[in-house]
């Protein structure tokens, strides 16, 4: 199965930020063409760049672009909201849900995570849907049923592994160094196999990623896990060397 290392800008970068990156990462592609061979990738920037990728990356099809989140309603007086139907009519292909920063921040919850699944799948945008425990549920032991409820109150019927993707981020490891070890992160990736077999179909392409601190050293030994089908990264993702060394040094 071809990975898939994921791009999450989060709330960073601006126009010419945009624009560097997305010429170095055309030009490094140009010139390593056997990465893409290997993986596809996908970039998630700030909703306003989203154009200018969409542009800037007509040529290259393995590297997909989405957005960070979208609405969970179809239209009308929500305001500050971007439905899906606004992203796929900006050519997106994908719309990263339920991170754990709106989970935490903006207090998303797993019907408003629903909702949104619903919206983006009748706009055919691929879900890349984030699931994962904090350390407190961690510790407690709780971390596979944490997981597990955020999967079933979220998945909809009628998803495919070409509709979705998941990435298993513990909470603990976003942004903080630390890594989830590879017999942690194989255990709850073969757990969540295990737990969707009812909603999703192609069960055996389903990409699940692992986020949470990957960077160019630790990212061979993420991603050679098994049931690991790719990366989420945040902070690594913010340079063309160590979002490209990700899957290179893989
Ligand atoms: P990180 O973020 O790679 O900076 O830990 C991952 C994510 O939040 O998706």
């Amino acid at each position: 199965m071809r990975k898939l290392i994921a791009a999450n800008w989060k709330m960073n970068g601006n126009l010419e930020f945009t624009r560097a990156f997305i010429a170095r990462l055309a030009n490094e592609i140009e010139q390593d063409k056997e990465l893409l061979s290997r993986f596809d990738f996908l970039i998630c920037p700030p909703f306003p760049y989203l154009h200018i990728i969409r542009h800037a990356l007509l040529q290259w099809p393995h590297v997909a672009l989405g957005a960070q989140d979208c609405s969970a309603y179809e239209d009308g007086a929500r305001t500050g909201d971007i439905s899906a139907r606004m992203l796929s009519d900006c050519s997106c292909d994908a719309v990263i849900i339920g991170h754990s920063e709106r989970r935490m921040f903006y207090g998303e919850n797993d019907e408003l995570i629903r909702k949104k699944i619903i919206r983006a799948s009748g706009e055919r945008l691929k879900i890349i849907l984030c699931v994962g425990e904090t350390l407190e549920e961690r510790e407690a032991g709780k971390a596979q049923d944490v997981v597990k409820a955020q999967l079933d109150n979220a998945l909809i019927e009628g998803l495919s592994a070409e509709t979705i993707a998941i990435a298993y981020e513990p909470v603990w490891a976003i942004g903080t160094g630390k890594v989830a070890q590879t017999h942690d992160i194989e255990a709850m990736h073969a757990f969540i196999y295990g737990n969707i077999k009812e909603q999703v179909a192609d069960l055996e392409k389903l990409r699940i990623l692992y986020g949470g601190s990957v960077k160019p050293d630790n990212a061979k030994d993420i991603l050679s896990t098994p049931y690991v089908g790719g990366a989420l990264v945040g902070g690594a993702s913010l340079q063309v060397d160590s979002f490209l060394g990700i899957a290179r040094n893989s």
